[in-house]
């Protein structure tokens, strides 16, 4: 039996694996999501074994799958693991999840994912020059995408600021976990963003994460001279991104 040919995008994150089939034309799900509880600890091994019963949820599905990951990715091997169970360094993911699931694998940084899908169909479609995507969540994210090309790895999260890996000061998980007013925290960001400003000189920031939904909340109130906007594929942009990536890695 033949299937969709579609590709499929999984967003692995540390609580949940969603998983599903992308239709690349609209840049959206072509069914609905699935999610599975990140098994605890997340070893390699055991995410590759929620990777094969995730797929198994989709018997139509049959085109080539992308992988997010929260760590520098280079030519499918895991590079660093900040916020994730430190077995994944060094593991060539893209081997393991493709013996593992007979699939064909490709696995990509989490916030480049989300920047593909944010400049591809999101907040930023059709934007030229440097755009900056940011994910704030458990860390900072970054993807830099210019004229529409992905420069992979970025990892501006862990940019040094006054003394302070950036993630540390200004992540949405800091925010939570000092009970930063939004006050408070966008004065953070704002420090952030200006160090970003000073770098890169961007066109745009777009700024993704789960507390992207907020952003009528804080982003305003961060003082920067770039246009900053919230991004537009909220929890889809991993998956869709993911998708993306594997498709056009097999081009
Ligand atoms: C990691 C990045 C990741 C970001 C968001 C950082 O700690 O180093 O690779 O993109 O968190 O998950």
């Amino acid at each position: 039996m033949s299937g969709s040919g579609l590709a499929f995008g999984i967003d692995f994150g540390g609580s949940g694996i969603k998983g599903a089939p992308v239709d690349l034309e609209a840049g959206e799900f072509a069914e609905e999501r699935v999610r599975i509880d990140t098994p605890q600890p997340a070893t390699p091994d055991a995410v590759a074994t929620v990777f094969k019963e995730l797929l198994g949820k989709f018997a139509d599905s049959d085109g080539p799958v992308g992988v997010t990951v929260p760590g520098v990715v280079k030519h499918g091997v895991v590079h660093s693991a900040a916020n994730i169970d430190k077995h994944w360094i060094g593991e060539d993911a893209d081997k393991l999840f493709t013996d593992a699931t007979g699939r064909d694998v490709h696995v990509v940084n989490d916030a480049d994912a989300a920047g593909l899908a944010e400049v591809r169909y999101g907040a930023a479609k059709g934007r030229q020059g440097l755009v900056i995507v940011t994910t704030l969540g458990t860390g900072i994210g970054s993807a830099l995408v210019y004229d529409g090309v992905l420069v992979p790895n970025s990892e501006l999260g862990h940019l040094e600021i006054d003394g302070h890996d950036a993630e540390k000061r200004a992540a949405s998980s800091v925010k939570e976990r000092e009970d930063l007013s939004w006050e408070d925290w966008a004065a953070r960001l704002t420090t952030y963003y200006r160090k970003l400003e000073d770098l890169f000189s961007p066109e745009l920031f777009v700024v993704g994460g789960g507390v992207s939904k907020k952003a009528d909340k804080f982003l305003s109130l961060i003082d920067i001279d770039t246009e900053i906007i919230a991004a537009a594929l909220e929890n889809a942009a991993g998956i869709v991104g993911a998708a993306l990536y594997a498709t056009e890695s097999n081009d």
